[in-house]
């Protein structure tokens, strides 16, 4: 056997490889650095909103006796912490926890 007949299967693995690293390998994907800080999921927290937000926001965050959430461009973690300590008449913490993250991710997104 010579390195001849080595070589082209070692460069096809190589090839490969690199290949696939390269495809998974996304350096200025936006989608990873809020993934990281924030594990809400919109579609759950659209139903915690409906829940425990509506009555006061409105069914489609329009405003009611709170404001319309519309257009008012908040971060996820503004939410939350809004949710958490409340704010005038709003009162702090009717949703915790995962509960929380997910109606913020939903609130921050229909924000923007
Ligand atoms: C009892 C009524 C009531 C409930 C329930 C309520 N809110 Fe509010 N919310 C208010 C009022 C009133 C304000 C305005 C407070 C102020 O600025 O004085 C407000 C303000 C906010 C703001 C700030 C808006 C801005 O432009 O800065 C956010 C965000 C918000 N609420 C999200 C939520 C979410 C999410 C829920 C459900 C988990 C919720 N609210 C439940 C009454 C309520």
């Amino acid at each position: 056997m010579t390195k001849r007949q080595v070589a082209p299967p070692l460069l096809l693995v190589t090839v490969t490889l690199t290949t696939f690293g390269l495809a998974k390998w996304h350096p200025f994907s936006p989608a990873a650095a809020p993934a990281a800080s924030v594990a809400g999921d919109p579609l759950r927290g659209r139903q915690v909103f409906v829940v425990n937000c509506s009555g006061c926001h409105g069914m489609d965050a329009r405003g009611g006796i709170g404001p319309s959430l519309r257009g008012v461009g908040l971060e996820p973690a503004e939410v939350e912490q809004i949710v958490a300590s409340g704010r005038g008449v709003m009162p702090a913490g009717v949703v915790e926890g995962q509960e929380a993250a997910d109606v913020a991710a939903y609130v921050a997104g229909i924000s923007q």
